[in-house]
C-alpha cells in the first residue's frame, strides 16, 4: 500500500547560469478589464461558481486544527533542523531525503494516490570561505562584506587597491579606462526595484573587469538596512577576466561614496576565499494522481535550496512548504481531482534555475500535458491573488476562479511571473506566481536575517489554503486552462 518511490538517475549537464531572479511586483490592484465575455461561456462561469462550497471547505479546513498545525509545525521543524540549504551541499541532500520521508509519513495512510520520486541532475557547489574588507585610507575601518555566489577568490594575501565609486553602468562607461585600471569598483546604485538593481549584482564584475578593475563591490540590494549584507548569484561573461565580487551594506556604501565624492583617496583591502565544483542534487516530485486525466498536471512549486546564509525560511522555505502541502493537504482532506496535482520542490534555483532547467529538458515532450504551473518564491506573507502568464482566455478563466476567493482575488498580468516557472511560461505554458503582501521581502532576502522570525503563522497557513484550493479547482474543472 501507499507510496512508490522511484529514484531516477540521470546526470543532466545543464549549467548555463541564468540570473537568480526572484522578481517582486508591488502591484496595485489593477482593474482586470479584458473583455472576458468573449472567453467565458455562461456554462463555464456556472461551472466555476459551482466550486464555491468546496473552496470554502478547503480554505476553512486548512486554516483550522489539525491541518494548520501540521503544516506550520512541520515547516518550522524543517527550517530549524536544516537551516541554510545551499546548492551542492550535503545538508541540501539531507533536507531532500527528509521531505521525501515526510511525504511518505503523511501520504501512506490510505489508498495509493500519492507518489514521490526524485530526479537527479548536476548542480554548482560554491563554498564561501573567509571574507573581509578593510578600509585602509583615509581611516581604518572594517567593512562588512558578503561574497556573491560563484565569485572567484582573491589571492591569499588579498587585494589592496584604490576605490572608485560609480552609481551606474553608464557612469562606468563614461570613465577613461585609465581611471578604472587596477582599482576596485563600487557600484553604489540607489535602490529602485529588484529587477533593475540585480543587474549590478549579476553583471557588475564582468563590466568592471572589462575596464580593467581588479575587484568589485555592490551596495546590497535592499530598500532597508540595519547593517545587513545581501548575497546572491553573479555571472561572469566569457572572455573577460573573472574578478572577485562582493556586496557591502547600504551604510558602508554610502560612507564610501561620500568619502570618494569629497575627493578623498580611498584604499581598501579585500580578502575573499571560496571554492567551486559540482555535485549531484535532485528535484523532488510529489503526485496526487488525478482520477480522470492522470497524465494532465497542475504543477505547484517552490525551491528547496537556499543561499548559504540565513535559514532560507522565507526564500524559499515558505513557498516550498506550502507547495509541498498542496497534494499532501488535499490528500488528507480526501480530495482527489480529475487531473494530477504535482508538487515540485526545485533544487538549485539560487545558482540560476538549474533544477527547473533540468526538469524542462527531461520533460520537454510533456509540456502540453501541463495544464497550469504555479510557483511561490516571492514570500508567503498575507496572500493577495495571482500574477498570471497566459492568453487572455487563460487570464479570464483564472480571474473568474479568483472571484471564489474574495478578498484574495487580485490578478496581475505578467509574461514571466516567478523565477523557476518562467522557463515554462516562456514556452507557452500558462502559469502564475503567488501575489502576497511582500513589501518587506527584500529587507531579508539573501541575508542572515532570512529566518523564521520573518514569518507569521496565520499568513503562511492562509497562503497554503489558497494555494491548495486554487490548485484543486484548476485540476478538477471539466476544461483545461486555454492556450493561444
Ligand atoms: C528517511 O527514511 C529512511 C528510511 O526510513 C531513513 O533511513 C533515513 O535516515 C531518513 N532520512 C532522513 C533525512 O530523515
Ligand atoms: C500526454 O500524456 C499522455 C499520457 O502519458 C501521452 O500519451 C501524451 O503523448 C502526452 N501528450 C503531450 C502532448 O505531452
Ligand atoms: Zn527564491
Amino acid at each position: 500500500m501507499g507510496l512508490k518511490i522511484y529514484f531516477l538517475s540521470c546526470i543532466g549537464l545543464i549549467l548555463f547560469p541564468i540570473a537568480c531572479k526572484c522578481k517582486v511586483y508591488y502591484s496595485e490592484r489593477l482593474p482586470f478589464d479584458l473583455r472576458c465575455s468573449n472567453y467565458l461561456s455562461k456554462e463555464l462561469k456556472h461551472e466555476i461558481n459551482s466550486y464555491r462550497d468546496i473552496v470554502q471547505h478547503i480554505m476553512e479546513q486548512m486554516q483550522s486544527a489539525p491541518l494548520k498545525d501540521v503544516l506550520y509545525d512541520e515547516y518550522t521543524k524543517f527550517i530549524d533542523k536544516f537551516g541554510a540549504r545551499p546548492s551542492g551541499s550535503k545538508v541540501l541532500e539531507e533536507s531532500i531525503d527528509y521531505m521525501v520521508n515526510l511525504t511518505i509519513k503523511y501520504g501512506t495512510d490510505t489508498e495509493e494516490v500519492i507518489e514521490v520520486k526524485t530526479e537527479e541532475l548536476e548542480v554548482p557547489h560554491w563554498v564561501r570561505g573567509e571574507e573581509s574588507v578593510k578600509m585602509i585610507r583615509p581611516r581604518l575601518k572594517n567593512i562588512a562584506v558578503i561574497g556573491l555566489g560563484s565569485s572567484v577568490p582573491t589571492p591569499k594575501e588579498g587585494i589592496e587597491a584604490e576605490l572608485i565609486v560609480v552609481r551606474s553602468f553608464h557612469d562606468l562607461e563614461q570613465l577613461p579606462k585609465n581611471d578604472v585600471k587596477g582599482k576596485i569598483v563600487l557600484f553604489d546604485r540607489e535602490y529602485t526595484d529588484y529587477e533593475e538593481n540585480v543587474k549590478y549584482r549579476i553583471r557588475g564584475a564582468s563590466k568592471a573587469a572589462r575596464k580593467g578593475a581588479v575587484a568589485t563591490l555592490i551596495k546590497s540590494i535592499t530598500p532597508f538596512s540595519l547593517y545587513t549584507t545581501h548575497t546572491g548569484e553573479q555571472d561572469y561573461k566569457k572572455s573577460v577576466v573573472n574578478i572577485p565580487a562582493g556586496a557591502i551594506t547600504i551604510e558602508d556604501s554610502l560612507l564610501l561614496r561620500r568619502l570618494f565624492d569629497r575627493g578623498e583617496k580611498v584604499i581598501l583591502k579585500i580578502g575573499m576565499q571560496s571554492t567551486y565544483d559540482t555535485k549531484i542534487s535532485r528535484n523532488t516530485i510529489i503526485d496526487l494522481k488525478g482520477v480522470l486525466y492522470p497524465e494532465k498536471k497542475v504543477i505547484v512549486s517552490g525551491h528547496i535550496d537556499s543561499v548559504d546564509v540565513g535559514e532560507g525560511a522565507m526564500d524559499d522555505g515558505g513557498g516550498m512548504f506550502i507547495s509541498w502541502f498542496v497534494p499532501v493537504g488535499l490528500k488528507l482532506l480526501r480530495l482527489v481531482s480529475k487531473r494530477t496535482v504535482r508538487s515540485i520542490l526545485w533544487t538549485a534555483e539560487e545558482p540560476g534555475l538549474i533544477g527547473a532547467a533540468a526538469y524542462l529538458k527531461r520533460h520537454i515532450q510533456e509540456l502540453d500535458n501541463i495544464t497550469f504551473i504555479m510557483e511561490s518564491d516571492e514570500g508567503t506573507f498575507n496572500p493577495r491573488g495571482l500574477d498570471v502568464a497566459g492568453s487572455n482566455g487563460a487570464r479570464c478563466m483564472i480571474a473568474q476562479i479568483l472571484k471564489l476567493f474574495r478578498p484574495i482575488d487580485t490578478l496581475t498580468e505578467n509574461d514571466e511571473p516567478g523565477s523557476d516557472i518562467t522557463l515554462f511560461t516562456r514556452k507557452g505554458v500558462p502559469g502564475a506566481s503567488l501575489l502576497n503582501d511582500n513589501e518587506r521581502y527584500f529587507w531579508y532576502h539573501h541575508s542572515r536575517a532570512d529566518t523564521l522570525s520573518v514569518q507569521n503563522k496565520d499568513d503562511v497557513v492562509k497562503c497554503a489554503a489558497f494555494w491548495a484550493a486554487v490548485s484543486y479547482v484548476i485540476s478538477d474543472l471539466s476544461v483545461d486552462i486555454p492556450r493561444d
